[in-house]
């Protein structure tokens, strides 16, 4: 699978710019602000309908313009066929998202059918930040990897709002307004939903960590080990029982305390939390090989290999680390590549022995055209 050609209307700071992308390597280089990391977001847009960044999709809409388009056009590698995807938004109208000009009903048919894999700045806050985002995260990859994962996720999500709702009813009315029976109907459904999702996020793992500790280990050059654990309330508990032994606090507290929304992935470096003791390049180091391992999970289970975004690969690793994660470049691990960075010859440099077609690109305040 192929990016061939990427057009953006209005999308963040650009007006309308048109690029034919070569089915190797891409470098993207400019000045910091010139809108390198933005045209990976479009890419991004593409393959899984939102940004990698930015939270909202109506900030996307560029300053004083009304709509975006971001609009793809791929090639499989196996037949001459041309698919274009197209992402728009209009202010204050609902995002569309079609294929060859037929929209899709629903976001999650398209997920996983273009994948792309980012690798950028940003990935540290993975270790950083609290038990939400690495949830996203994992959430994310195995809805691509497994629809019936997203299917159950999309219900899952759903109940626990109806619930929240009725237990934030309850609270406010001072007891007359809840709906126990109501509750009950809900946690009925909730309970098996929950214990399916457990099971899938143990089963993920089992597969996912060996890839990611190889990639860690081939980057790191054996240096550290890291470890992967899941943790959850719902590991050997039965959360039906769960729920009812909860229901009095969820109750005070109007949310619900216990469930697949509360799990966490922990990640160890060297028997340490990684986010208290290992230092930013060894942190950047593991989100790479988290990413590396979504990559060959993704390239596995598509049977094609996903677009790699690599935004500012040069930040914090040092030269080894750099040449390494760059040999799986030379080496054709990878199909096609977007790179970043703000220094044309430095990136020619890590590029020397690079033999796959490359095209660069200079990137300024807006535009993007061809070096
Ligand atoms: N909706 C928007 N309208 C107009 N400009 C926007 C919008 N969203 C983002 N921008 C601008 O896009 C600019 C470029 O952002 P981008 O992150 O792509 O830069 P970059 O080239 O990756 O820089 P760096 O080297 O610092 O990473 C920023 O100055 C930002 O203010
Ligand atoms: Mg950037």
């Amino acid at each position: 699978m192929t990016l061939d050609s990427l057009q953006l209307l209005f999308f963040k700071n650009y007006d309308d710019a048109a690029l034919r992308l070569s089915p190797g390597l891409n470098c993207f280089i400019g000045d910091n602000g010139s809108g390198k990391t933005n045209l990976l977001d479009a890419i991004h847009y593409l393959s899984l309908t939102k940004s990698a960044i930015t939270a909202s999709d109506a900030l996307c809409i560029k300053q004083d313009a009304d709509f975006f388009v971001v609009k793809g056009v791929f090639s499989s590698n196996n037949t001459s066929d041309k698919e274009t995807i197209q992402v728009s938004l209009r202010q204050g109208q609902k995002k569309t998202v079609t294929h060859d000009k037929q929209a899709y009903e629903r976001m999650a048919d398209h997920i996983g059918r273009y994948p792309a894999v980012l690798i950028s700045p940003y990935d540290t806050d993975l270790i950083r930040q609290g038990s939400e985002e690495r949830r996203k995260y994992f959430d994310s990859l195995m809805a691509q990897l497994d629809h019936e994962f997203l299917e159950q996720l999309i219900s899952y999500n759903s109940l626990l709002r109806q619930r929240n709702a009725v237990l934030k009813q309850g609270g406010h009315s001072n007891a007359h307004g809840f709906d126990r029976d109501y509750l009950l109907a809900i946690d009925e459904q909730l309970a098996p939903l929950g214990q399916q999702l457990t099971a899938l996020r143990e089963a993920f793992l089992i597969d996912y960590l060996p890839i990611f500790q190889r990639h860690y280990e081939q980057l790191a050059d054996g240096r550290e080990q890291v470890m992967l654990t899941y943790k959850s309330q719902l590991v050997g508990a039965d959360f039906a029982q769960l729920l009812r032994l909860n229901e009095r606090k969820d109750f005070v507290l109007q949310r619900s305390t216990i469930g697949s929304h509360r799990d966490d992935f922990v990640f160890v470096m060297n028997d340490q939390p990684v986010k208290s003791h290992a230092s930013q390049g060894q942190q950047k180091s593991f989100a790479i090989a988290l990413k590396l391992a979504q990559f060959e999970l993704l390239a596995a289970k598509q049977q094609k290999k996903p677009l790699l975004l690599l935004d500012d690969i040069f930040d914090r690793l040092d030269d080894k680390r750099i040449a390494r994660l760059l040999e799986l470049v030379a080496d054709e691990t990878f199909g096609q590549v977007f790179l970043t960075d703000t220094n044309l010859e430095r990136t020619d440099q890590a590029l020397a022995r690079v033999t796959v077609p490359i095209l660069r690109f200079r990137v300024q305040n807006g535009t993007v055209a061809p070096v």
